[in-house]
């Protein structure tokens, strides 16, 4: 593979994207979150030494983090990307982003979940549980779970984060609790179980991880959960009402309910929604966090199917001419000025702001088969084989059905090639991806 990055001779990872042009010079970069889907064809292919090699690579450049003026201790999260430096004597060097060169300053809190669920899916593929036993490996998951379990000015049980922090790297008035964080928090937690060693130090650490994962999930599954149902409780919410038995405990007044959705919401289905906090209910559907949360377990049977239900009801919106939507609807006028701070890249039904990606496409084929859509699954795979190559795959679609090529979308991006391959080994394999699949749950 063209796209690969070697670092001492050995493969090491993937680059963003290939194409000479390029909207950012950190796409030459590894991202962790794009070599996700690359690890899993490395997997399916038997490469696991790319995986190995990477999550070693990963965990050592951890330590390259440089102390934040002001701040006290660091967390030692795991950077957004890396590259290997050839210097002219010969010898070759780390660089890591941790949000310090990224465009707008960015904290990738997704990187480090990430890290540790590649981690689960190449010993689960390899068989080589040695990797995680490593004192290293151990060390490494130990702190993650730290910097995980912290406590923050928070009542919550999910993860609170700044804009920004995840697959969605810039402004778009995802800050708080997004849906994406709380379901790769909900895997991570479940991951760690199943890969740190217990003993005397990190026996209370696991214990206290699965408390919070059963009640991120009771939390999540029930205040999370949009239906039509739900949708009239909300509309004939009561408000400001103090006290512990608060039927609309997070105060959401029925008048922040937008006018898209009263007609939009079909009766056989529901979704989680992208973001809740005091006051505050993001009624906007996120992809990759409703994906994700089927992928894992985190929404439970009955959700898992009334989203992809959502899904072939709303099938133009959702996924249109490439699999699928990253958000809908977009924002535009006002709100799209507030919220992005009028990002030219982020116009309404462009990138983020209502953009078709198909590097999302194995997460779509995965719920899909989870839930036994195995139709859907293959229908989304044959829109995108139809255009990407021809298009050369290309980083992101623009409109409101994913028409035409991002405007300003790279070429040749790994992640969009790499989501196909993933999807096709899918369809050979469909219950392939099921060492992610969390215990029932509460
Ligand atoms: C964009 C995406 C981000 C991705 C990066 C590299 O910034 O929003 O999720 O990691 O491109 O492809």
């Amino acid at each position: 593979m063209e796209a690969l990055i070697f670092f001492d001779g050995e493969p090491v990872g993937t680059r963003a994207a290939q194409s000479a042009w390029m909207a950012a010079e950190n796409y030459a970069d590894c991202f962790i979150r794009d070599f996700v889907p690359s690890a899993l064809v490395f997997l399916m292919e038997g490469r696991f030494d790319v995986v190995r090699n990477f999550l070693s690579v990963a965990l050592r450049i951890r330590g390259l983090q440089e102390e934040i003026e002001g701040h006290r201790g660091l967390p030692r999260v795991m950077p957004a990307s890396f590259r290997v430096e050839h210097h002219a004597d010969g010898n070759e060097s780390l660089h890591a982003d941790f949000g310090d060169r990224a465009i707008g300053r960015v904290a990738p809190v997704d990187s480090m979940m990430w890290w540790v669920l590649l981690l689960q899916a190449y010993v689960a593929k390899s068989g080589d549980k040695a990797l995680a036993k490593q004192p290293t490996f151990q060390r490494g998951m130990q702190s993650i779970l730290g910097v995980l379990l912290n406590d923050r000015f928070e009542v919550f049980p999910t993860l609170l984060v700044p804009d920004a922090s995840f697959m969605i790297d810039r402004r778009m008035g995802v800050y708080g609790h997004p849906l994406e964080i709380q379901a790769l928090f909900f895997g991570t937690l479940n991951a760690l179980t199943d890969l740190m060693l217990p003993d005397e130090f990190t026996q209370p650490m696991l214990q206290q991880a699965e408390k919070r994962r059963l009640q991120l999930t009771e939390y999540v599954r029930h205040f999370y959960w949009l239906d039509v149902g739900r949708l009239n409780d909300i509309h004939r919410y009561e408000t400001e009402a103090f006290g512990q038995d608060a039927a609309n405990p997070l105060n959401i007044y029925p008048e922040s309910i937008p006018d898209w959705m009263t007609e939009w919401l079909p009766d056989e289905s529901g979704y989680l929604l992208g973001n809740l906090g005091p006051g505050r209910m993001d009624f906007r559907f996120f992809a990759f966090g409703n994906l994700l949360a089927i992928i894992f377990g985190l929404a439970d049977a009955a959700q898992s199917d009334a989203i992809m239900n959502l899904y072939e009801i709303r099938w133009p919106d959702l996924v249109g001419q490439m699999p699928v939507k990253l958000m809908y609807p977009a924002m535009k006028g006002l709100e799209w000025q507030l919220l992005t701070g009028s990002d030219p890249k982020n116009t309404p039904w462009s990138y983020h702001n209502g953009g078709n990606w198909p590097a999302l496409l194995w997460a779509f084929a995965g719920a899909a088969m989870r839930t036994g859509r195995d139709d859907m699954a293959r229908q989304a795979l044959s829109i995108a084989e139809s255009r990407l190559l021809s298009d050369d795959w290309p980083e992101y679609y623009d409109g409101r059905n994913g028409r035409l090529i991002g405007r300003r979308a790279n070429m040749q991006q790994t992640w969009s090639a790499a989501a196909l391959l993933v999807t096709h080994g899918l369809m050979h394999e469909p219950g392939w991806l099921s060492f992610w699949h969390g215990p029932a749950g509460s």
